[in-house]
């Protein structure tokens, strides 16, 4: 096969990669994006015709479209994720591993002619701003044009990143096909996948990523969990940085200063939300400003502090949930020029998906093509269906959100899903010890899942499913990255999710979270009071906002904020499971002393700390 390459493209490792890639792959026409608005609306025409894409009525969504998948990818394939690190003790317990050799003859016969009778699109794309000293570069070649308009949403996409590749600059390879050749005179079906083998792999060596037999999400779009965490991951334990699956906001205060977060939520816990909030009632002339929703890179800048970007520039949000009452400033984004993904349609050609109104629409369309009402006995959409929309359109979007050089991280905010033991809110006494306690973070499960210890899953910094390296050498690499910041952010945890003994959550929702972040900031700029708790340190009720919620009382605050001391012995030696029985041989040195130093202090707290004196039985 003769390539005639765009004359922009001028760096010959590329142009032998795409050649290779080409020669292995066999496609029938190969296709450069060069990002334009109108190859992305003649591709997603396309879409419309080949019946991938329904174009959503232009009066209620302008240039918006919807796709459904076939039933059998619809999420992240976790279990057919590898990290093919030379040697198993490299990609930790926590990681599935193949030996790389191995692997790479795998792919190569899954690859070999996997894109016949099908385009291969180059998409060349950036992760950060463009020329940023923290962003990377990568390409992915897709056979899937599905791939490609929602990289030109997620990512910096389009041929001027060709510039920045002159000679021999360094990029990440990723290469994707849905894996479904088409023979001669094949017709093709709608969402093509492959049903018997999946695989999302990861060359942490070589920096480059394969992925075969999905379309959906995180498995396809690579710049997403593939580079910007899990290859990310390892070039920052390389080059002394860190690539973090946390949302970046800002916090506005009435006398105009502004205070940068970043924090770290599991999957599934109201991330997009909490990188998007309003503030409540009794809160006027505070705002909340938006600069990621999933991930941050961040950096040590040459003044001391740290410097955050986020790598990506849409939103690939779960629809299911989002509404005007949960995240008015989400369903302002998705306005116009958004992918929906396995949502529900109404008849007049808008979206739908559950909890987005009140009442369901009287008739819809199923997230698989099914008539829909309200007596049906599943959802409209998918759990996970999406939106892919670009943050530019986003209300609340920071104004520096583009900035080169990053936004300054003030605090790392971590949250777990935990019905007891975890209050409300409290400040680390120090970094280490916010590293041990980030890495113990969890979530419950329902059900005994995959992964799970007890019915808490211990998903370290919210990066179980997204790190491409040993575990406990990342741990390492936080304490390390510690050492080297001279006035180290302050590190808090949060719980939104504890319940009382009737199992009704105490914490009154999502949009009050703005009390507890409006703490943390003043705790930063040391305007906040706290006292010493066996956790760290901790507000007093009088020491937050209340004003809007008269109905929370004091009371309520006690029980989300009482220490029990048998409960966080329980779980301090449930560490122990992830600690000892996996993370071990490298496990820091120093997460011995500090659970041993939390062990002996809860034994003299209280038996329930927090309660006020006279409620402490005697
Ligand atoms: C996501 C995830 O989609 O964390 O962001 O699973
Ligand atoms: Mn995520």
């Amino acid at each position: 096969m003769q390539i005639t390459f765009p004359d922009y493209i001028k760096n010959e490792k590329l142009k032998d990669w795409i050649t290779e890639i080409a020669h292995l792959t066999r496609p029938e026409n190969i296709h450069f994006c060069d990002g334009s608005q109108e190859e992305y609306d003649t591709l997603c025409d396309n879409l419309v015709k080949s019946g991938t894409f329904t174009r959503l009525n232009p009066e209620k969504r302008p240039n918006s479209y919807l796709a459904l998948s076939d039933p059998g990818d619809v999420a992240r394939v976790e279990d057919r994720t590898f990290i093919c690190s030379r040697r198993k003790s490299n990609a930790g317990p926590t990681n599935n591993w193949v030996d790389p050799d191995e692997m790479k003859q795998t792919l190569n016969k899954l690859f070999d002619g996997c894109m016949q009778g099908r385009t291969m699109y180059v998409i060349p794309f950036s992760m950060g701003p463009l020329g940023s000293p923290i962003s990377q570069i990568g390409i992915e070649i897709s056979d899937s044009a599905y791939v490609v308009v929602n990289m030109r949403i997620m990512t910096r996409m389009g041929k001027e990143i060709y510039k920045y590749l002159d000679d021999d600059g360094a990029f990440v390879p990723c290469v994707h096909s849905v894996g479904v050749p088409l023979k001669p005179g094949q017709k093709d079906v709608h969402w093509p996948c492959n049903p018997d083998n999946k695989y999302i792999v990861h060359f942490p060596m070589e920096r480059s990523i394969w992925s075969f037999g999905s379309g959906y999400g995180g498995n396809a779009l690579l710049g997403k969990k593939c580079f910007a965490l899990r290859i990310a991951s390892v070039m920052a334990r390389d080059e002394g940085w860190l690539a973090e699956h946390m949302l970046i906001l800002g916090v506005e205060s009435p006398d105009g200063e502004k205070t940068y977060v970043a924090a770290a939520f599991p999957s599934a816990c109201g991330k997009t939300n909490f990188a998007m909030l309003i503030p409540p009632k009794g809160f006027d002339g505070w705002k909340v400003t938006t600069v990621g929703d999933d991930i941050a890179w961040i950096k040590l800048g040459p003044d001391g502090n740290l410097y955050a970007i986020n790598p990506e520039a849409g939103f690939f949000g779960v629809a299911p949930g989002t509404s005007y009452d949960s995240n008015p400033n989400a369903m302002e984004t998705i306005k116009e020029n958004t992918i929906f993904t396995n949502v529900a349609m109404t008849p007049d050609g808008d979206v739908w998906w559950e909890d987005m109104t009140k009442e369901p629409p009287k008739e819809l369309i199923d997230w698989q093509g099914n008539k829909w009402t309200p007596d049906s006995d599943k959802p409209a959409s998918h759990p996970n269906a999406r939106f892919t929309a670009p943050a530019r359109q986003c209300p609340s979007i920071d104004e520096k959100w583009e900035d080169p050089s990053g936004v300054p991280i003030s605090a790392f905010i971590f949250g777990g899903r935990r019905s007891e033991t975890v209050p409300l809110v409290f400040q680390s006494i120090n970094w280490n010890f916010g590293v041990y306690m980030a890495s113990t973070m969890g979530s419950e499960t329902t059900a005994a899942a995959a992964g799970a210890i007890g019915n808490v899953r211990r998903d370290p910094m919210a990066m179980l499913p997204f790190l491409g390296y040993h575990m406990a050498d990342y741990f390492n690499h936080w304490l390390q990255f510690g050492r080297m910041i001279p006035n180290p952010s302050r590190v808090f945890f949060v719980n939104w999710f504890r319940k009382d003994k009737d199992g009704k959550f105490l914490w009154p929702g999502f949009g009050e979270n703005m009390r507890v972040l409006k703490w943390i900031v003043e705790r930063v700029r040391g305007k906040a009071y706290a006292i010493e708790s066996p956790l760290g340190w901790m507000p007093r009720y009088e020491d937050m906002e209340w004003s809007g919620l008269e109905s929370f009382t004091e009371e309520d605050f006690t029980e989300l904020m009482t220490v029990d001391r048998e409960k966080w012995k329980q779980e301090v030696i449930s560490h122990d499971e992830l600690f000892v029985g996996k993370l071990y041989d490298k496990l820091p040195k120093e997460f011995i002393h500090i659970r041993e130093l939390l062990l002996s202090s809860l034994w003299r707290t209280p038996e329930k700390w927090g309660l006020a004196p006279e409620d402490i039985p005697t």
